[in-house]
């Protein structure tokens, strides 16, 4: 079977990451000075990019040219290319240790970190832990992790990476160094998706890229995977298919719907639902599209100055959309017709007619 995409194209560089500039900065710098530091916490949504910067940490310890080349060194990255580099990336280097957290939960298993984290390197110069889902772990555990986290032997480093930091004992936290992995913005992902499209002559039409990249909801992971999932499926992908696969609607769908109930169309809005309904795609998604897309309405209506906080979720073509839209947008109105798809949305997910509560929510509110 061929290599998954997304693992396929896990950066091999910190420069290859894309969103996450301010901690690939850090990273690099501490790099480049040779002051990495002994215990990292990892932490934001799926997808982001924290177990691939876990390992490229792995690989900054114990990359042999870094070590042999002062020059190299100064660059901040892995080269990719010694014994060290290419055994982290085929997952066979002894040294770099990963734990699911969340299927080794207990105290058990961090004694036994606790037992091998002592004994020297094999092959490298610093035995790497990245301990992943690091929440799981269960009360005990955690107190058994504190002292080695706090003071790791000093061949050893320690990764921690999480989806929910809210989880962690101040006590965890605090002992490691924090970086927040940010969900990433569209247009960035979008960027990325046309790489690896190009790369593996996957023809897709820009219109198909951009809802797959909005279908990820910020994790290039599930974007990844989503093209992946419909390149096999077919080799040429136009915007019906991506929907069809997805089973999301593109964003020039929302933006036409969203502007016959901004015009005050019933007429227009119902019957446009009605095809959308009947080209089989999924209501609720479209609901949950559309309330962000009336609020982004408001939004732009109330403060011109958020179409910066916009320019990484739209493209340009859609922001002259959006703003046309919010100059024909009445305030009170939109924030009644938001609050009123808010509460059909909720309606809709335990409805067995979905489109119902859409409707009557359409004619409460327009004509
Ligand atoms: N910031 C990013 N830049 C580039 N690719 C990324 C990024 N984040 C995730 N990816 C892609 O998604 C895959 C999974 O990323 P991963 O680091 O395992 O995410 P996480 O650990 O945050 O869930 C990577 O192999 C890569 O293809
Ligand atoms: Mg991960
Ligand atoms: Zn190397």
């Amino acid at each position: 079977m061929a290599l998954a995409l997304y693992r396929k194209y896990r950066p091999k560089l910190l420069s290859e990451l894309v969103g996450q500039e301010t901690n690939v900065e850090i990273l690099k710098n501490a790099a480049r000075q040779n002051r990495l530091g002994h215990a990292y916490l990892f932490y934001g949504s799926r997808g982001t990019g924290k177990t691939t910067t876990a390992r490229l940490i792995a690989k900054l310890l114990n990359c042999e040219k870094r070590h042999a080349d002062a020059k190299f060194a100064d660059l901040g990255e892995p080269c990719n290319e010694c014994g060290s580099c290419k055994g982290i990336d085929s997952n066979s280097s002894f040294d770099v240790i990963e734990i699911d957290a969340a299927s080794n939960r207990g105290i058990d298993e961090i004694r036994n970190i606790k037992e091998s984290i002592r004994s020297a390197p094999v092959g490298s110069k610093y035995k790497v832990y990245i301990i992943d889902e690091v929440h799981m772990l269960t009360g005990p555990a955690f107190n058994a992790l504190l002292k080695t986290l706090e003071e790791p032997p000093a061949h050893a480093v320690i990764v921690m990476a999480t989806t929910e930091y809210e989880k962690l004992p101040a006590t965890i936290t605090s002992r490691a160094q924090r970086f927040l992995f940010k969900k990433l913005p569209k247009t960035k992902i979008m960027e990325k998706l046309a790489g690896i499209a190009k790369a593996e002559k996957i023809d897709i039409e820009p219109a198909a890229l951009e809802l797959v990249a909005a279908a990820g909801e910020g994790s290039l992971r599930d974007s990844e995977s989503l093209l992946d999932q419909i390149a096999s499926f077919q080799s040429k992908i136009d915007l019906e298919t991506a929907e069809r696969l997805t089973g999301r609607v593109g964003l020039k769908k929302v933006e036409e719907f969203a502007s016959y109930i901004i015009k005050n169309d019933l007429k227009g809005a119902l019957d446009y639902l009605a095809t959308i309904n009947e080209e089989g795609h999924n209501l609720v998604q479209l609901a949950k599209d559309l309330i962000h897309y009336l609020r982004k309405v408001l939004s732009i209506k109330l403060n011109p100055g958020m179409e910066n906080v916009f320019q990484s979720e739209l493209t340009n073509d859609e922001i002259v959309k959006l703003k046309k839209l919010a100059m024909e947008a009445e305030v009170q109105k939109t924030v009644k017709l938001i609050k009123s798809f808010i509460r059909a949305y909720s309606e809709m997910r335990y409805s067995p007619f979905a489109i119902v509560p859409l409707e009557v929510c359409l004619a409460e509110n327009l004509g």
